[in-house]
């Protein structure tokens, strides 16, 4: 039995990565750019991947400055095929991956009585089909290896519906990732495969920042502010702590679980 006193490994040990393989998702930028930082610092090898390459070959970079064994990858996560040859080329590199972080996504506003069919499809595309078709690629090589963590970007807009903004479509996608997430947790508990997912708040992003940059979103920014309890943006770094966490072994008896980091919107 597991001893706190005799236990072989110190807690931040066992947060620790080393020999481990990641896999990155929307990882050229933002919040994804920041996952890939925070599980190569903690000692794993990581992929990049993203529809922008040349973005994903900035993050291998800025990986291999610090000593993290980094590759970059082009996939649009939409495309089946893409996903495939995605983790072929991480299997073909490392020969496992140990950690799969689903977070490439989109946002819109759009009020749903003007939404087309086409909002709705591209946002379902992305944010929840693409999560399934990766999550699916990498516990194929995950379940036969009797371990895996997934980790799914999903959103306080899983749990909320945001205000002032519409978005029902990202919304709804965004909740649609969280009951994937438990259900594939769900599936897959017994043969070492664990799925939870992160969803951050407001968080400054590229994707944020050109949806303040709209006539509307000039308004947004002061009532967003007065209803976060810590009274501010979150920035990337924020949440680089729970993707560690998420990843390695010291949570490793947590699965299905939505980890909120919002500043605390979610409780008001
Ligand atoms: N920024 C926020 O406030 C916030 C809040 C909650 C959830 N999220 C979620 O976090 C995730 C990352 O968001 P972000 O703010 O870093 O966004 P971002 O726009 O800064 O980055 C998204 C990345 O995904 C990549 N991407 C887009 N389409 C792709 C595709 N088809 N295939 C592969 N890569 C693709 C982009 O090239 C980009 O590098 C998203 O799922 C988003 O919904 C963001």
């Amino acid at each position: 039995m597991a001893d706190v006193v005799t236990s072989a490994k110190s807690v931040l040990e066992r947060f620790r990565l080393d020999g481990r393989v990641a896999l990155v998702t929307g990882g050229a930028q933002g919040i994804g750019r920041a996952f890939a930082h925070a599980l190569g610092e903690a000692g794993a090898a990581v992929a990049v991947a993203d529809i922008n390459l040349e973005g994903a070959k900035r993050v291998e970079s800025e990986l291999q400055a610090k000593g993290v064994d980094a590759i970059a990858i082009h996939a649009d996560v939409t495309q089946p095929n893409q996903v495939q040859a995605m983790v072929d080329a991480v299997m073909e590199r490392w020969g496992k991956l140990t950690i799969g972080v689903n977070n490439a996504g989109r946002g819109q506003w759009v009020d749903a009585e003007a939404m087309s069919v086409e909002d709705w499809d591209r946002m379902m595309d992305l944010n929840l089909k693409a999560v399934f078709l990766c999550a699916q690629a990498e516990a194929r090589v995950m379940l036969p290896a009797g371990y895996g963590k997934i980790i799914n970007t999903a959103s306080m807009s899983a749990s909320i519906a945001n205000t002032p903004q519409n978005q029902a479509h990202y919304n709804a996608s965004k909740a649609g990732v969280l009951h994937l997430s438990r259900s594939l947790a769900a599936e897959w508990a017994s043969r070492g495969v664990r799925v939870n997912t992160i969803s951050p708040g407001y968080m400054r992003t590229q994707l944020v920042e050109d949806l303040l940059n709209t006539p509307i979103g000039q308004e947004m920014e002061p009532k967003w502010l007065e209803r976060i309890p810590l009274g501010r943006m979150g920035q990337v770094t924020d949440l680089q702590g729970a993707v560690v966490y998420l990843a390695s072994e010291a949570s490793d008896y947590m699965t299905g679980h939505d980890m909120i980091i919002d500043g605390g919107y979610c409780v008001w």
